[in-house]
């Protein structure tokens, strides 16, 4: 079983899709583990984006980020960080194709409405910079056995 952070990015909130965005991970069968609405600083989004630094589009990434509130969140479930990034589709949302999040709602390179932690590593030290242990609720679902 795999943990998997998102982060719902200031345009998702801005467009008012929040709920359309959540429900396609509750759907496809993943966990609710932890999720929390907040205003990023620049120094979290510059730690959470860190491998980025000195890139042509880092500035301006930041500023994105930062620009207004963002929702984060935790899910679980097996295969949960390849599982989310497939749901994502490429980060441009030109190139990606309908039926994934950015494909569906979005044509922007860099306001492409969600981040999904790439590897197994990675969502360990993203969710530990997101998320103090004790916001992270464990817990066993009744329908467990049937989504597998
Ligand atoms: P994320 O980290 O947010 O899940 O996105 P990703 O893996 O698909 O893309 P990544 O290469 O990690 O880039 C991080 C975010 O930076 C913005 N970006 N802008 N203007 C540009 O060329 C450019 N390239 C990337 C996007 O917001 C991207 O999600
Ligand atoms: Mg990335």
């Amino acid at each position: 079983m795999q943990r998997t952070l998102v982060l719902l990015k200031p345009d998702c909130i801005q467009r008012r899709l929040i709920g359309s965005l959540i429900q396609r991970f509750e759907q496809k069968g993943l966990r609710l583990v932890g999720m929390k609405f907040l205003q990023p600083s620049r120094e979290l989004a510059e730690k959470h984006y860190a491998v980025h630094k000195g890139k042509p589009f880092y500035e301006s990434l930041l500023t994105f980020l930062t620009s207004g509130p963002a929702v984060a969140i935790v899910w679980e479930g097996r295969e949960a960080v390849a599982v989310v990034r497939e749901m994502m589709g490429k980060t441009d949302g030109a190139k990606s194709p309908p039926g994934t999040i950015r494909g569906d709602y979005g044509i922007s390179v860099q306001n492409n409405l969600i981040h999904g932690s790439d590897s197994t590593e990675n969502a360990a030290m993203e969710i530990n910079l997101w998320f103090a242990p004790n916001e992270l609720v464990a817990y066993q679902p009744v329908d467990a056995s049937w989504i597998g």
